[in-house]
């Protein structure tokens, strides 16, 4: 392991990984993406995703690819019209697939249902007229707010056929949280259920809505699904789902709209301030999302079962459960539960009832998996599985390699796909059958997409350097600003290296000697010891290969000599044994990071805890740590998925066996 200087870098590159995995010969015969794509795509940007652009149905054809002369707001497709619903469902019934499963739908409670894509149609078609009914037409807001069922995604569907923007917003969130998305974007409709299950039990979710609703004037009308059958409050503005739309008539003629028309809004949250309301818009958007299911997932309609275990709340649930792989007329597992419900092995009993063929979920959910043990996956058939994909954080190496064992049948390709919210769709990642993967590394931008690692300077950095990840092109996805605040959109995004009119992604990554990237998580998270600039990442995957961690999260907490010193929080793994946590495990483990990545990363201090704060989607909240390792009063959780996972840490610590 090496260690590199650190001066003058943007950011030190510490931890290096010297495991490759080649597709195998099978894999690469088969596989949909071929070398020559990166070639095609160099050779010709522009007609490269003309002919991505063909995978569409597209009413009227575009005149020009890509107007970029208002930048930073792009126009693709210009000219071209389309119905992006047509797209991911009555398409694929005219050309005689209407009794293809679409979505294999596993409720929690055991329940489950099989939707063809003839009764998508239907489906879809009935809500359409429904929300048409209602007076929402193009440009109107919708929100939706919806348990994992299928009747979120026919709304969404419902929406994109009428024109509507959905604005999907994550059923765990607040009242409040609610409210304030609603009166953002004046939505005129909300779609809910009564009730979601959690983790075995129905929980009411309407009294939210009503709360919101209450205070959101815009608000029309709320469709309720029954789901539960909680007894709820009944509002003037309420009706319900199963009385509106499925008195409707199942037919409905797709009308086509602009390639820039305005699909959906989908709020993520900046560090401080209001969530931004991420705008995206219609014919760059899809062409991006189909284009990467089928390459980056080496996706075969007519054999794969695909699942994707996100929630429809996160833009994974938008571009790999709904978009992506609908207008590529997959056969799918959505799920609506927790994975530890009934049991442990939940997931993987569902791969092997439906034979899941492509699983993509998320390194916290792979570094849980870890925790709860290995004997769990082994007791189920995993042997239908032939592609892994992983998104949301940087995948820590070890993490890697326990999925492409544990879960790959150590066969399987793992993709490591970094995006964003705002990009629409993957960006960077390998491409199986044509890339060796690299464990923990998300390697190379995809053919048709401009990704560099730069200094800040906005140069970019050589092989071996750190640095901040900008994106230097503009591309078919990409977000089309934040929903009423263009000066935001411009200040957050393209002010950072406005010079070189780079996107500025707001992450820090590296290139190692291969030129492959390496995403070292949010800037504002990186460390700064004796004037090393030292990323999380890299410190919390070195303590994550030994063998008693199975989570870790790091902190940077000030230092009197140092200027910030490196404080860890870790989970121990499931059997890891009593004296995993004692002081000379402690001692063990600071070692072994200064051996892997060298003694200035060595933690100050580590502690073991039960769990960490993360966020509803996963991401581990590191501001609160910070708090925690500089004893000050924990800041704001509420947009954490557990609040109460602060007192157990801080609980734990008060025991006072910690620290070293
Ligand atoms: C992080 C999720 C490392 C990154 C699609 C990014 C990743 C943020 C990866 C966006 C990955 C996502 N490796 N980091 N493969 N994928 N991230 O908007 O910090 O929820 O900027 O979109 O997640 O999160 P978002």
């Amino acid at each position: 392991m090496t260690q590199s200087p650190g001066q003058g870098q943007a950011l030190d590159n510490l931890l290096t990984e010297s495991r490759t995995f080649p597709p195998s010969d099978e894999f690469a015969a088969q596989a949909n993406a071929q070398p020559a794509l990166y070639e095609e795509a160099k050779a010709d940007r522009e007609a490269f995703w003309a002919k991505q652009a063909e995978r569409l149905h597209w009413d009227t054809k575009w005149t020009q690819v890509l107007d970029w002369s208002d930048a930073p707001f792009a126009k693709w497709f210009v000219g071209g019209k389309l119905n992006v619903a047509y797209n991911c469902v009555d398409r694929h019934v005219e050309s005689g697939h209407g009794d293809q499963v679409a979505i294999h739908w596993e409720g929690e409670p055991g329940d489950s249902r099989a939707i063809t894509y003839g009764e998508l149609q239907r489906e879809v078609s009935k809500a359409a007229n429904a929300l048409t009914s209602l007076g929402i037409g193009a440009e109107d807001r919708v929100a939706i707010y919806m348990p994992m069922i299928p009747e979120a995604i026919f709304a969404m569907l419902a929406c994109a056929r009428v024109g509507a923007m959905h604005s999907v917003v994550f059923g765990g969130f607040s009242a409040e949280a609610l409210r304030t998305r609603i009166e953002d974007s004046a939505c005129r409709l909300v779609i809910t259920t009564d009730g979601q299950y959690r983790r075995g039990t129905p929980a009411p979710l309407k009294p939210a809505v009503d709360e919101a609703v209450a205070g959101a004037p815009s608000v029309e009308k709320v469709i309720v699904v029954k789901r539960t059958d909680t007894e709820v409050a009944w509002m003037d503005k309420d009706v319900w789902w199963h009385e509106l739309v499925d008195s409707q008539s199942d037919q409905h003629t797709p009308e086509a709209f602009d390639a820039e028309h305005p699909l959906f809004i989908l709020y993520t949250s900046g560090t401080t301030g209001k969530p931004k309301g991420i705008l995206h818009t219609s014919g760059g958007y899809l062409t991006q999302a189909s284009y990467t299911q089928h390459h980056v997932f080496d996706l075969k309609p007519d054999t794969d079962v695909y699942w994707c275990t996100a929630d429809i709340g996160w833009v994974t649930g938008h571009s790999y459960i709904v978009y992506g792989p609908l207008s590529n007329r997959v056969t799918q597992v959505v799920y609506e539960g927790t994975p530890n419900t009934p049991h442990e092995g939940r997931h993987w009993e569902i791969v092997q009832k439906y034979g899941v063929s492509i699983y993509y979920t998320a390194p916290t959910l792979i570094r849980t998996f870890m925790k709860w043990g290995a004997e769990i996956p082994a007791k189920f058939d995993l042997s239908s599985l032939r592609v892994l994909g992983s998104v949301g954080e940087p995948i820590n190496p070890e993490a890697w390699i326990w999925y492409r064992e544990n879960v790959g049948g150590g066969k399987a390709p793992i993709v490591d796909t970094w995006w964003q919210t705002e990009t629409g769709a993957i960006m960077i990642s390998p491409l199986p059958g044509v890339v060796s993967t690299k464990p923990g590394s998300a390697q190379r931008p995809l053919p048709g997409i401009g990704a560099k690692v730069v200094n800040d300077e906005g140069v970019e950095v050589p092989h071996g350097g750190g640095g901040y990840l900008v994106l230097d092109e503009p591309w078919p996805s990409m977000l089309r600003g934040i929903w009423g605040d263009e000066e935001r959109y411009r200040e957050t995004y393209w002010s950072r290296f406005a010079e070189q009119g780079f996107y500025f992604a707001g992450d820090g990554a590296k290139y190692d000697d291969d030129g492959d990237i390496w995403l070292l998580g949010r800037v504002d998270d990186v460390m700064n010891v004796s004037g090393h600039r030292i990323s999380t990442t890299e410190v919390e995957s070195a303590l994550v290969s030994h063998p008693t961690v199975a989570e870790a999260a790091v902190v940077g907490a000030s230092d009197a000599t140092t200027g910030q010193g490196i404080v860890a929080f870790v989970i121990l793994r499931g059997g890891a044994g009593s004296d995993a946590g004692g002081a000379d495990a402690i001692k063990r483990l600071r070692d072994h990071v200064a051996k892997e990545i060298g003694p200035i990363a060595k933690p100050r201090q580590i502690m073991v805890v039960p769990e960490l704060p993360k966020t509803r989607s996963g991401k581990i909240m590191r501001r609160l740590l910070r708090d925690v390792a500089e004893n000050r009063a924990v800041g704001d959780v509420t947009t954490l998925a557990d609040s109460s996972v602060m007192d157990l840490i801080s609980a734990g610590l008060q025991s006072g066996k910690s620290e070293d």
